[in-house]
């Protein structure tokens, strides 16, 4: 299992808000919400859209694809709507002395 890699402050993070990051040169978005982070690919699984792009829903607790609007769950990256039908991949995420570490889900 991978290690978990510090990707960014976490008041470097607007709140609510996102940020693209690289782990193991692989593309996932951090999400916070007040002290909360998660992190999922930054992949749709419609077509390929940059989730980082997208909207973020607080209330809903997703984030919308920009090209076609498909919405995923922030916390388990379930495709919650139409055109995405697979979910895309949910990563492990914490906060440690102010640092937002990631551990990459390799399933
Ligand atoms: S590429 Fe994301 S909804 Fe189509």
């Amino acid at each position: 299992m991978p290690d978990f890699v510090p990707v960014a402050k976490l008041s470097d993070i607007a709140d609510p808000g996102k940020l693209l990051a690289e782990v193991d040169e692989q593309l996932v978005v951090v999400i916070r919400v007040g002290d909360a982070v998660y992190c999922i690919d930054d992949v749709c699984t419609h077509d390929g859209g940059p989730l980082s792009d997208g909207e973020l829903d607080v209330a809903g607790c997703s984030l919308a694809c920009p090209r076609h609007g498909a919405k995923f769950d922030i916390k388990t990256g379930a495709a919650l709507t139409m055109p995405a039908t697979k979910a895309t991949r949910a990563h492990e995420a914490k906060v440690v002395d102010g640092q937002v570490l990631v551990r990459l889900n390799d399933a």
